[in-house]
């Protein structure tokens, strides 16, 4: 096998699938009910075509990106998806480990199957924390500041998520979660399964549907780590917003995020930056989200379904596979920086109609 590596993501996926036993493939690979929004996620990225242009000298590509003030060898991020221990007995820590031998920022999920702290210890590299709002505040508030003091440098604030959308696949399968290893005080509430999925039962039981824009002032009183907002658009005074809908396993029939993002960025207005996710499958798809506005990009089955194949090395793997081809991308369309990626390098379904 080794001797013949995937060559790329959906190869990785295959593996995946062979790898892993069906609960946990369709876990990773499921989204929310009809599953119209996961198919449109990446349809709507094949909707996008690019201009190539030529007779630039494209000997050196440079695609390091900012975000917040750090400095990355490239836009692409490692989304924050729950359970790793699914995929690989490593679970986050090899996942952390891939992003931070690649330089890529990861964002630790609050339903890491590992604690925040022994990812942070298992290697050096910039993260985010990816944080759910539960009904007793003060065990999100804890996890604040448990990051915080493990160096981690932002958080993501997940607002898709008042109550866990329907994924048929894990309510069909009984699906059966890995412990959730930052929420042990969380494990002694009673969790119903009788709708079938143990996730959907503990999201119902810890997760607070009433979260709102309130919440956003408490949750900057407690920290000083600035704020991403993933899920939704602008304002409150934080310092970016992801468009996302999380991997179309939240509300079916959203829209495909890279079809919101550019009204989104029309209406941020450069006030912050943007980001998205969703669909990414390709290197062309990071340069169609950047040539639509966005600053960075974040990819979550692609990593988990390298996880699953080959562990750490796969994860690894496959964002630089992600890097490899995103600076083809770039070369074939004459660009020689992020900086040079234009609105004018893609055509859009809008644009033929206009
Ligand atoms: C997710 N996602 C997610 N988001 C989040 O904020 N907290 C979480 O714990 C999880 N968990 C999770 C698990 C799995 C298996 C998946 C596939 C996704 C959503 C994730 O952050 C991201 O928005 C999507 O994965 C992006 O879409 P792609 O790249 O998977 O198509």
């Amino acid at each position: 096998m080794e001797n013949n590596l995937p060559v790329n993501v959906r190869e990785y996926q295959e593996l995946a699938k062979k790898a892993l036993p069906k609960m946990a493939y369709d876990y990773i690979n499921g989204g929310a009910e009809d599953e119209h929004t996961l198919r449109e996620n990446i349809a709507a990225y094949g909707r996008i075509i690019l201009r190539p242009r030529v007779l630039v000298d494209v000997s050196k590509i440079d695609m390091s990106t900012t975000l917040l003030g750090y400095n990355m060898p490239s836009p692409i991020i490692v989304a924050p998806t729950g359970g790793h221990k699914l995929a690989h007995p490593e679970g986050e820590k090899a996942t952390a480990r891939a992003a931070a031998s690649c330089n890529a920022i990861m964002v630790l999920s609050s339903g890491s199957s590992y604690k925040i702290e022994d990812v942070a210890s298992s290697c050096n590299a910039i993260r985010f924390y990816q944080l759910y709002v539960y009904k007793w505040r003060e065990v999100s508030e804890r996890l604040v500041r448990r990051a915080e003091s493990c160096g981690f440098k932002a958080l993501v604030l997940t607002v898709d998520t008042p109550m866990l959308g329907r994924r048929e696949a894990d309510i069909r399968n009984k699906m059966v979660f890995p412990p959730s290893a930052n929420l042990e005080e969380l494990k002694k509430i009673n969790v119903d399964t009788t709708g079938g999925s143990q996730l959907e039962g503990f999201a119902r039981a810890t997760l607070d549907p009433s979260l709102s824009w309130k919440d956003i002032e408490w949750l900057k009183s407690i920290t000083t780590m600035p704020i991403l907002l993933k899920g939704i658009a602008v304002e409150a005074g934080v310092a970016g917003v992801i468009v996302s809908n999380h991997g179309a396993r939240q509300l079916d029939y959203a829209p495909a995020t890279i079809a919101a993002l550019e009204e989104v960025v029309k209406a941020v207005a450069g006030a912050v930056p943007v980001l998205v996710d969703g669909g990414i499958r390709r290197g062309t798809d990071v340069f169609k989200a950047l040539a639509l506005g966005a600053r960075a990009v974040m990819v979550g089955r692609p990593v988990f379904f390298g996880l699953a194949a080959r562990g750490e090395a796969g994860a690894r793997h496959v964002i630089e596979m992600l890097n490899g081809e995103l600076e083809v991308a770039m070369a074939l369309c004459g660009c020689r920086s992020v900086g040079e990626i234009t609105r004018s390098h893609v055509m859009t379904e809008g644009d033929r109609i206009r």
